[in-house]
């Protein structure tokens, strides 16, 4: 039996073994196996990366349909039965009116909130897919915007950002939109820091988010959550990748992701 490491560019992709009742090889077999290991390896690589993208891309449908569930959760069970109850209050109190206005006004009365507060529901939901100070601001503003929302007696909050980010695909503005909102909460909520500061600068074909805080860095038995890997994900389904390190001044934690400016 004879044993081969298989590499690729440097790295280990595995081993191959070959069957042999020769008790020693001479060493031009062995030679000759030492290059079929090279060009095996570079086989097993290709089979590995093409095991890797069907994986991503079940994970991405897989994530797809989860948001597909839960909106539809919002829709049937939050929307529909409290817009449902808005019509019968509005109908019975149309109904009311003639003989019991007062009545008419009291359900009225409790209408109108109502109706305030469904109008919140669906903005929530809306804001759920796309956040509308994108739209509403663009990137840079929004990003600002967010930053700000964090900002507190106990926490500086600064933006070091190129105003020039437009002309982003919607995917991966709302990826950098997104990532930054879960790198701040994660600062806020987690790293007992003075400062944070979100930076977003556009670099040829790629945009680079970061969130650098000057906390007490991520503890070596951290238990991960669904807020690195969502931010993971949502990097790397663009293409792109996230980053997590000790900040540059070696104290606090280093969020950074780069992601395409344009999907292909
Ligand atoms: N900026 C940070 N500074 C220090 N520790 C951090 C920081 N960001 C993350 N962590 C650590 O990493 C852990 C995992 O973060 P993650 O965002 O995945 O989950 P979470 O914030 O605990 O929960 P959620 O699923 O709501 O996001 C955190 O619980 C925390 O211990
Ligand atoms: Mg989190």
């Amino acid at each position: 039996m004879e044993e081969r490491p298989l590499r690729y560019g440097g790295a280990a992709v595995g081993t191959m073994t070959v069957g042999t009742s020769a008790d020693t090889l001479s060493r031009r077999t062995r030679a000759r196996l030492d290059r079929l290991a090279d060009q095996v390896g570079v086989a097993a690589h290709t089979v590995l990366l093409s095991h890797r993208v069907h994986a991503s891309r079940e994970e991405a449908v897989g994530a797809r349909e989860e948001e597909r569930r839960r909106l539809y959760r919002d829709l049937h069970d939050g929307l529909g039965p409290s817009l449902a109850a808005l019509a019968l209050n509005a109908e019975v109190a149309r109904e009311s009116l003639p003989a019991d206005p007062d009545r008419a006004a009291a359900l009225l009365d409790r209408v109108v909130p109502a109706l305030n507060a469904t109008v919140g529901e669906v903005r929530s939901v809306v804001h759920g897919l796309r956040p509308s100070a994108l739209d509403d601001l663009g990137l840079a503003a929004a990003l600002r915007e967010l930053a700000a929302s964090f900002a507190g007696p106990r926490l500086r909050v600064r933006t070091v950002l190129e105003d020039d980010l437009t002309g982003l695909s919607a995917a991966t503005e709302v990826a950098t939109y997104r990532i930054a909102a879960e790198a701040l909460h994660n600062a806020s909520r987690h790293a007992g820091a003075d400062e944070v500061v979100l930076r977003a600068r556009r670099e040829d074909g790629r945009v680079r988010v970061s969130v650098e805080d000057d906390g007490q860095g991520m503890r070596p038995d951290h238990v991960p959550g669904v807020g690195i890997a969502s931010m993971t994900s949502r990097a790397e389904e663009l293409g792109g990748r996230l980053g997590l390190s000790t900040g540059p001044g070696g104290r606090g934690t280093l969020v950074e992701a780069v992601l395409p400016v344009a999907i292909a």
